[in-house]
């Protein structure tokens, strides 16, 4: 039906007469004569229609925004001073010859051609008509680029793609299983895979060597900005490679993609930072390196203040007193501190003590603080130089069970170093490595894997079960800008020490054969060592396109509470369905009666 994309007409084309086909973005009607901007995946054409062909002006005056048409042109340079240098055919138009409708349209729900604020609802129940919008079109050639890209280096290694099923049992990722009832089994479900993790391992073990696979993942889990209920993975596994030679692989991976799909030069090494450090210095296990802020222990030297809400946590073994030093903040004013206050209470802390730095020179004169009545001159003369802090600045004090003081100054650090405008650089990926095995889940009183089950240790089993708390595993993290765009470990490859494993977790060998004997039996029968990693692609589109939410690079993404407006699933299902199923509801909806 066409000669040619609309966006793809230039000066190469003048006086050749091409076909086209699209929909209409714009139809201007200029005195006599009419304007269409024509749109189709490739970009945008300027056509023109002139009254002295009046059959197609006549249809041209007819068409409205998104009707679907056809049309025979010339192609024209555009008279002088009439070009446009902000559209990739502004050069040329095209004069048109002849004009079909080959189909019509409402006026749609959403304005495709211009910034119109809709709601995110209305673009989820039309996602077909939002997707139109040359910014939405821009994300998903992003998305189709990247995962090219990432293929084509996967084939270019010598990996295979190979599909794992979605009708399995249950993935231990940390979040809730989606079930799917199964009909042939009475009372029985299979689980939607939290990610392809086992599988990739069986196929190590089947001697396929390198496997990856750009697959589907399902969580129930609660949904934020970078999470969605299914979501996709790169999905890798590897034999015999250990955690450099992994590392080293997918860096040159990631590396080659910035490069070669948004022209981004990432360093040559990704700097490496252990989970302790991590911690220590921004509270959090994925640091956005760009923030020059870090944390500043100065529990010791609260230890024996009477200020009790500082001395308590100092000297209590799970807690944590950490100093915020924000330069050049030291004109914050109360309103904002109080609203900093607020936002760190969402993180359970009980408060937001700080010192602002009037003039350092002064000592304790020069300072300004609600505590400083609390402190013994010598304790607030030594935070000052531990934190380095200077005229002008501000000092921020958490105090609590580390956890806390973690999560809520690891915020603050986050909030202030965008609020204050703080951040250097534009790309700074890092690698977070040593972890420790395991944390330990108080409420369930016991010990809770911090990757899964089937990571390994770095030390022998025996170590594992004598310091269990302090033991560190041997897998990694890459994190870009403070967001996790991947994870992967060395697995367990000998049947003890995964037995070990699943005993520290509290599964006895009935549970651990009854969840994962297929696993348990498959170390048994020659398993090579190997590893993996899996990359978050919607999250690492998402920081490439400089989108603020991952639903942005998904075409059909769900709401926030998990539900999809344009099909409306979920949804009820017959009685005869449920049948089928040998499913009652617990809570059968109430039917209407007139
Ligand atoms: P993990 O659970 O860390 O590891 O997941 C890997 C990456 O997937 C992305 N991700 C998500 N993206 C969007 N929405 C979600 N709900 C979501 N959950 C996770 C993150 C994360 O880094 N089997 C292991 C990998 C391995 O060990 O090889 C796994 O799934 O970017
Ligand atoms: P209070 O004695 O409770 O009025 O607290 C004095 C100052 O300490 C106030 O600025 C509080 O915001 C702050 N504060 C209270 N609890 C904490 C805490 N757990 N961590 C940090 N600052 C706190």
């Amino acid at each position: 039906m066409r000669s040619h994309y609309c966006g793809e007409i230039n000066e190469a084309h003048l006086e050749q007469e091409i076909e086209l086909c699209g929909w209409v973005h714009r139809r201007r009607d200029h005195g006599g004569v009419i304007f269409i901007d024509l749109r189709d995946r490739e970009g945008i054409v300027q056509v023109v229609y002139d009254p002295d062909r009046a059959d197609s002006f006549a249809i041209a005056e007819s068409i409205r925004s998104e009707y679907v048409v056809r049309l025979k042109g010339r192609v024209r340079a555009r008279p002088e001073g009439t070009s446009n240098a902000k559209m990739k055919t502004g050069q040329i138009e095209v004069l048109g010859l002849d004009l079909e409708i080959l189909n019509s349209s409402e006026t749609p729900p959403i304005q495709v051609d211009g910034d119109v604020e809709v709601n995110e609802e209305t673009r989820l129940r039309y996602r077909y008509i939002d997707l139109r919008r040359p910014e939405m079109l821009e994300k998903i050639r992003l998305r189709r680029d990247v995962t090219l890209n990432l293929r084509r280096f996967l084939e270019d290694e010598n990996f295979y793609e190979i599909e794992t099923p979605f009708l399995t049992k249950a993935t231990p990722e940390g979040a809730r299983d989606y079930l799917v009832p199964s009909r042939t089994h009475e009372n029985c479900f299979f689980a939607l895979p939290q990610s392809p993790q086992l599988f990739k391992q069986l196929l190590m073990i089947a001697g396929m060597d390198r496997y990856y696979q750009v697959v589907r993942c399902f969580r129930d889990e609660d949904l934020r900005a970078d999470r969605q209920p299914e979501f996709t993975q790169l999905d890798i596994e590897t034999s015999f490679m250990d955690e450099v030679q992994i590392m080293g692989l997918m860096e040159t991976m990631i590396r080659r993609l910035f490069s070669e799909v948004i022209d981004v030069q990432l360093p040559d090494e990704f700097p490496q930072i252990t989970y302790a450090k991590a911690m220590d210095l921004y509270g959090t296990d994925r640091p956005d390196l760009r923030n020059p802020l870090v944390l500043t222990d100065v529990g010791d030297l609260m230890a024996t203040v009477e200020f009790k809400v500082f001395s308590g946590p100092a000297k209590s073994e799970d807690g944590r007193v950490a100093a915020l030093r924000v330069p050049g903040a030291g004109s914050l004013s109360r309103k904002e501190i109080d609203d900093y206050t607020k936002f760190v209470s969402i993180y359970g802390a009980k408060g937001l003590a700080y010192i602002k730095v009037n003039d350092r020179a002064a000592g304790i004169e020069g300072l300004q603080s609600p505590i400083l009545k609390f402190l013994p001159d010598d304790v607030v003369e030594a935070i000052m130089q531990r934190t380095e802090a200077e005229t002008g600045d501000i000092v921020f004090f958490g105090a609590d069970k580390t956890k806390v003081v973690n999560e809520s100054i690891g915020a603050l650090r986050d909030k202030i170093g965008k609020d204050q405008g703080l951040l250097k650089g534009k790309w700074r990926p890092v690698w977070v490595i040593d972890f420790p095995m395991f944390d330990w889940d108080e409420k369930a009183n016991r010990w809770n894997a911090i990757h899964h089950p089937f990571t390994a240790p770095s030390c022998s089993a025996e170590a594992l079960k004598e310091n269990t708390g302090q033991a560190l595993s041997r897998a990694y993290d890459l994190v870009l800008n403070g967001t996790e765009v991947g994870g992967g470990s060395i697995r367990i490859h000998k049947t003890g020490m995964q037995q070990v494993v699943f005993d520290l977790l509290g599964m006895d060998a009935e549970e651990s054969q009854e969840k994962f004997g297929f696993l348990l039996d498959a170390l048994k029968y020659g398993c090579p060592p190997h590893g993996g990693i899996a990359f978050g692609l919607d999250r690492l589109v998402m920081i490439m396109a400089g989108a603020s939410t991952i639903r942005d690079v998904m075409a059909f993404p769900k709401t926030q509470t998990a539900a999809c407006p344009l099909t409306n699933a979920p949804a009820m299902v017959s009685d005869q369905q449920l049948k089928e199923l040998g499913i009652r509801l617990r809570k059968p909806p109430v039917v209407e009666t007139k």
